[in-house]
């Protein structure tokens, strides 16, 4: 079979700058930013947040997979997703503890990259987010071993069920629960991406599309709350062949 790689033209509503200002910014976050908020105000797809994540298992072998990016914090730099930490990619983390991630805007013809260390959010951080997850995706966090083998899905249902009953939720309440009833595990948490590499690339109609590099240098420090921390030098951006 073959796939019809044409492009289609976008509608207006969609169409973004087809290049980067031949003065490169000298921080590329708030191009970033705008992007990340334009795709959803533009509610371009499902998940505009969505990104991929690669990070090195323990054997040094590179794994990828999608989450979802609930917080950009554009100054000193840093994103953040939030996943259990004993799962495939929190154990390749504390082996590597470097990731390197990737956005897609289609509609927007636009990619952004970022690499950089990654370090557990605060527990503050983790418990502001889970605060604001319903009963249902609590009990989720409680209920899936995440990427463990399991025998069938009714073996998973029946662990959502144990997780019920552990916490009180009654499944056929005509009402979401309270979700206070649910803490936050203890394996379930942030991670924060540092931004140490970001790349801005925009797709550009005449094909000859437009790209560009930031790096910075990110010195280990400790942050506010006890957590690892960095301390970030001045951007030093260049274009690159697309
Ligand atoms: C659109 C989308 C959003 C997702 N968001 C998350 C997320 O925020 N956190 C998470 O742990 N998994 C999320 N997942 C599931 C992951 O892709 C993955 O299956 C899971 O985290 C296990 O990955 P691992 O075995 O590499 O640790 C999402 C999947 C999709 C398709």
């Amino acid at each position: 079979m073959s796939i019809d790689t044409a492009q289609q033209d976008l509608p207006e509503a969609f169409r973004m700058e087809d290049r980067l200002p031949d003065q490169l910014p000298s921080d590329p976050f708030p191009t970033f930013a705008r992007w990340f908020h334009a795709a959803h105000e533009q509610k371009i797809q499902p998940n505009p947040n969505a990104m991929t994540v690669a990070t090195i298992d323990p054997d040094g072998r590179p794994s990828a997979r999608i989450v979802l990016c609930k917080y950009l914090v554009e100054d000193p730099g840093y994103i953040v997703f939030f996943t259990n930490r004993t799962s495939r990619k929190g154990a390749a983390l504390d082996a590597h503890p470097r990731a390197a991630v990737v956005f897609h805007w289609d509609r927007f013809d636009k990619q952004v990259r970022i690499e950089g260390p990654v370090v557990e959010s605060p527990e503050s951080e983790s418990n502001r987010y889970f605060a604001t997850r319903t009963a249902g995706k609590r009990i989720g966090a409680w209920s899936s071993d995440q990427s463990k083998p399991i025998g069938s899905r009714e073996a998973l249902l029946q662990q959502v069920r144990d997780a019920q009953k552990r916490f009180g939720v009654d499944p056929d309440a005509q009402t979401e629960p309270d979700p206070e009833t649910v803490p936050r595990p203890p394996h379930w948490g942030g991670y924060r991406v540092w931004a140490e590499k970001m790349e801005l690339w925009v797709g550009n109609r005449s094909r000859i599309h437009d790209r560009a590099l930031w790096t910075r240098s990110l010195e280990t420090t400790i942050g506010p709350e006890g957590e690892d921390s960095f301390t970030p030098g001045p951007w030093s951006a260049t274009r690159l062949q697309p």
